[in-house]
């Protein structure tokens, strides 16, 4: 296959810095739970990310515990909190961070003259002297600190070069140059960074950073745009979620540099087989579906649909194909097991897929695959990771769905009897709806009476075939906050109550976690 071998030197080493759980989750509607922050964190430490950017720890309670846990989890990684350019922003990160074994603080300020002038409503010299000050303050709590020029790219280059030569010698260790709105293209960006490094005294003695927003769907390109110029740090999501049209894609990056190698001699630590995991997990949790023909994790990456192609392929698959499918983690095969499976085949698929469970949640996961099998004749990996995931989400839920029943069909009326489980008591109750699925969620208001809204209501079937598990997506909003839901099974009814249920958990834990205030960071 078409892969150069690079010579791995420090110099040509590129830091994969991973903001998924910052500012991913900052777009609309992609918010995720604790235990999710940390699933994606886990998996983040294990392909080898550099810097696990954990969030933004004075926006909210919630954000600084994510910040906090992730940091107290998190093996490898450097963990991040990040902090305008005020004391207070900055103390709260460094606190969420203290426990992290190598811990920063990503401090920023705008520096271009439409965020100064409307954003901030700060003279550039206010700005300057709150670069030198937030720099030195986050320098106190830790070594490791990076400073970004919010909306770099727009920035007055006499300004940002005066800016960035502050924030080095107040000691920032990493200069993050964003292009915040997705305005650069390629040629620009790289000229910036290399006038800047040759401009700014001291350009040498630090990591220059790319960070670029995808509005003109160029994130990737000028992330390596940056680096060609000498960055040798690209900050990315997985699935290039984020603010907007999102931030550049981390496995886009990741396999452009492995793939290209004679054009782009760099390397980065990432184990590129956990791709499509973490692609899968960060979907799930956030219900943003990854379209079809996404670069890398889309459903049809490899797939050969026409004659002439598939033709290709069976004689030669570099006629068609520049990476291996398994190179980014897809399987060889995805069937594999069935009603005679074990428990030692199911565990070591768990193993093979990426799970690691303690014996009681293997216990359940097991439990669950066995009344799969028995519904359906192949049980797929998507169907494994569906059903493990969801086991996963739904552990320590105090409502939890345990029978149904409903009527439907065109003669009507459409009715649910529901069984919860609420805190460890049963509660039945019989609901009448328009439709089956309204029937259920009715049922559920009545034994457990909210007034969120219900946003989104989603159904996607894991695999083929009309016995594939339907998972369906619910988002609930109550003033402004919203939770997404999940739950897999293959009768799409069960699902939907399952997932309404996993939903309405994460509102009473996050009423119970959260204060009202939401912020949010370029
Ligand atoms: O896009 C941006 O400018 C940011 C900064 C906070 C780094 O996300
Ligand atoms: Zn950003």
């Amino acid at each position: 296959m078409s892969e150069f071998t690079v010579t791995e030197t420090k110099a040509n080493h590129v830091k994969i810095f991973d903001t998924t759980l910052r500012d991913g989750e900052q777009s609309p509607g992609a918010s995720m739970s604790l235990g999710e922050k940390l699933q994606v964190a886990e998996i983040l430490d294990g392909m080898g990310v550099d810097v696990i950017e954990a969030g933004f720890p004075i926006a909210s309670n919630g954000d600084f515990e994510a910040v906090s846990e992730v940091a107290k989890t998190v093996k490898n990684a450097v963990v991040c909190g990040l902090a305008r350019a005020g004391a207070k922003d900055i103390d709260r990160a460094a606190e969420a961070i203290v426990h992290a074994k190598r811990p920063r603080i990503h401090t920023f300020i705008s520096t271009s003259p439409v965020h100064m002038k409307y954003k901030l409503q700060m003279e550039p010299d206010a700005v300057y002297e709150a670069v030198i000050a937030s720099v030195t303050r986050a320098r106190n709590h830790t070594d490791d600190v990076e400073w970004s020029a919010e909306d770099g790219t727009r920035t007055d280059f006499d300004f940002l070069c005066r800016c960035t030569e502050a924030a080095i010698k107040a000691g920032a260790t990493t200069i993050n140059i964003p292009d915040t709105v997705g305005y650069s293209v390629p040629e620009e960006y790289y000229a910036l960074f290399q006038s800047l490094m040759e401009r700014v005294p001291g350009a040498d003695t630090v990591t220059f950073s790319t960070h670029c927003h995808n509005d003109l769907g160029m994130a990737v390109a000028n992330s390596l745009a940056g680096v060609n110029a000498g960055a040798r740090q690209i900050e990315c999501t997985i699935n290039g979620i984020g603010e907007r049209a999102g931030n550049a894609a981390l496995e886009e990056i990741v396999m452009a540099i492995k793939t290209r190698g004679d054009k782009l001699p760099y390397w980065t630590s990432i184990d590129s087989t956990y791709l499509t995991r973490a692609s899968k997990l960060v979907s799930a949790v956030t219900s943003f579906p990854v379209q079809y023909n996404k670069a890398i994790v889309g459903k049809n990456a490899f797939a050969h649909e026409s004659g002439i192609h598939q033709d290709g392929m069976l004689k030669h698959t570099e006629t068609y194909e520049i990476m291996t499918p398994e190179s980014v983690g897809v399987a060889a095969t995805s069937l594999v097991m069935g009603k005679h499976s074990g428990r030692h085949a199911f565990r070591e698929k768990l193993k093979e897929l990426g799970y690691e469970m303690g014996d009681n949640a293997f216990a359940d996961a097991f439990k669950r695959f066995k009344a799969l099998a028995d519904k359906k004749k192949h049980v797929y990996d998507e169907d494994i990771e569906a059903l493990v995931d969801d086991e996963i989400g739904t552990a320590d839920d105090g409502i939890k769905v345990m029978a149904l029943t409903v009527i439907a069909g065109s003669m009507g009326p459409q009715m649910a009897t529901l069984t919860l489980d609420i805190d460890g008591e049963h509660r039945t109750v019989q609901a009448m709806g328009n439709g089956p699925v309204d029937a259920t969620f009715n049922a559920i208001k009545e034994m457990v009476p909210h007034d969120a809204k219900l946003q989104l209501y989603q159904v996607h079937a894991v695999t083929e075939g009309t016995d594939a598990q339907a998972e369906v997506s619910v988002k609930l909003e109550e003033n402004g906050k919203t939770v997404i839901g999940r739950g897999a099974d293959p009768d799409t009814l069960v699902s939907s109550a399952r997932a309404y249920v996993h939903a309405l958990n994460k509102l009473i834990t996050k009423r119970e976690r959260t204060k009202p205030e939401a912020l949010k960071a370029g």
